[in-house]
């Protein structure tokens, strides 16, 4: 059986077809295009998968599709104003080495931004705390706590219009 629906997905509104089983990971991936959200363990261990729903991080690998029908979505695609503008959070990511082969990172970016937009002064324990869900094999985690501090100072300084 498949449903139609209608996701708003990174401000856009998408009309599509889908199986009622299809996770909202694959949706995205697959009906909508967007691969940058990344699919790691698919049984919602990793993060890798990570997106914002109705303002609240989600992994999609759980979610079914349908659940977010006449809902919003923000995944990492949507994050940068402009091709060559990087989000502040992508910024800090490059210029911290928060990113060494990158699966695990969109599912990181968009964690530390779903902290970031509900607490802009998180303390470095709400940072550990909100990012315990995302596994990286590569980084120590080290470069990722003190792009995401970095990049809380930064929008601090400078709030996004
Ligand atoms: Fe969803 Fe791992 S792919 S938590
Ligand atoms: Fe490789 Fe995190 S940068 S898994």
């Amino acid at each position: 059986m498949t449903r139609d629906l209608s996701i708003t997905i990174n401000g856009e509104e998408r009309e599509f077809a889908v199986a009622e089983f299809r996770s909202l990971l694959d949706a995205l991936r697959n009906e909508i295009g967007l691969t940058g959200t990344k699919k790691g363990c698919d049984v919602g261990d990793c993060g890798a998968c990570t997106v914002i729903l109705n303002g609240k991080p989600v992994n999609a690998c759980l979610v079914l599709a349908v659940e977010a029908d006449g809902g919003a979505v923000e995944t990492i695609e949507g994050l940068q104003a402009a091709p060559d503008k990087p989000s502040p959070l992508q910024e800090s990511f490059m210029v911290h080495g928060g990113a060494q082969c990158g699966f695990c990172t969109p599912g990181v970016i968009m964690m530390a931004k779903a902290l970031l937009d509900d607490n802009p002064e998180p303390s470095e324990h709400d940072i550990r705390f909100a990012l315990a869900g995302n596994i990286c094999r590569c980084t120590g985690y080290t470069k990722i706590f003190d792009a995401v501090r970095a990049a809380a100072d930064e929008m601090r300084k400078a709030p996004a219009p």
